[in-house]
């Protein structure tokens, strides 16, 4: 059971995946993502979906492994070869002892690696999750070619990001909904406050038009807005 988030009753600063956001990842994912266990199952489903045997499926910026939890569930005794990557120490090793519970028919490596570093070998299914949003704009772009180039036709790209909207007024719109949504799940005012201020120049959000403007650049042209509420946005995007 994940320790409840209250790291910004007490902590103001910059925003860092160490230990202490670690150990409560899961209640602070669950009450800041919107919709995040719908999410986290129909990319399970879409993965099982595309995934053609004998090659791989790469999670970038696996976190401590709700997806491949999902993913374990949904392949049931179905072989499979899973890379998760993640360059947080921390969220690495709570990902390695939670997934060394599990009873799988499918290989699953763990890299503590910059996802911007590693090499897309023989892949069919590429995730990402929450965390291009991390990334400078030439990286995001640089990555985007990569994977693009990485996949057979066919094969899927999913990803999820916190998206924003080009006009004030929507935007407006989409922050105060999603400070209500912080709210309702427990979050105080000056947390929230917090948060957003520790976040500042660390996670830069684009709008779904930027996102698929590069998207297209690097040559994806089947892509599906599958899920969205207000600042949250899961693309599936298929070569
Ligand atoms: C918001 S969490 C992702 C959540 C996770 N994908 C999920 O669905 O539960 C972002 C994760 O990406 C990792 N991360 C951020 N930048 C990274 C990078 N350049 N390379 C590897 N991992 C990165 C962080 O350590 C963190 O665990």
């Amino acid at each position: 059971m994940t320790k409840k988030d209250d790291i910004f009753k007490t902590i103001s600063g910059p925003f860092e995946f160490n230990e202490t956001v670690a150990t409560v990842f899961d209640d602070m994912i669950h009450r800041s993502v919107p919709l995040y266990e719908e999410i986290i199952l129909q990319q399970a489903r879409m993965t099982k979906k595309f995934y053609r045997q004998g090659t791989r499926i790469y999670d970038l910026g696996c976190s401590n492994g709700n997806f491949t939890a999902s993913l374990i569930g949904e392949m049931n005794d179905r072989e499979f070869d899973l890379i998760a990557v993640d360059n947080s120490c921390p969220m690495l090793e709570l990902y390695n002892k939670r997934i060394a519970a599990f009873k799988t028919s499918g290989k699953i490596t763990s890299l503590e690696a910059d996802i911007q570093d590693i090499d897309f070998e023989n892949p069919s299914v590429i995730i990402s999750n929450l965390t291009l949003q991390f990334l400078s704009m030439e990286a995001r772009e640089t990555i985007i070619e990569r994977i693009y180039n990485s996949l057979s036709d066919g094969d899927i790209f999913l990803f999820t990001e916190k998206t924003i909207n080009g006009s004030k007024d929507l935007e407006e719109l989409q922050q105060e909904f999603y400070y209500r949504f912080k709210e309702e799940n427990g979050y105080s005012q000056i947390e929230i406050t917090r948060k957003r201020e520790a976040l500042e120049n660390y996670l830069i959000p684009e709008t779904v038009e930027a996102h698929i403007e590069r998207l297209n650049r690097c040559g994806f042209k089947k892509i599906e807005v599958w899920l969205k509420w207000f600042h949250f946005t899961a693309f599936i995007c298929r070569k």
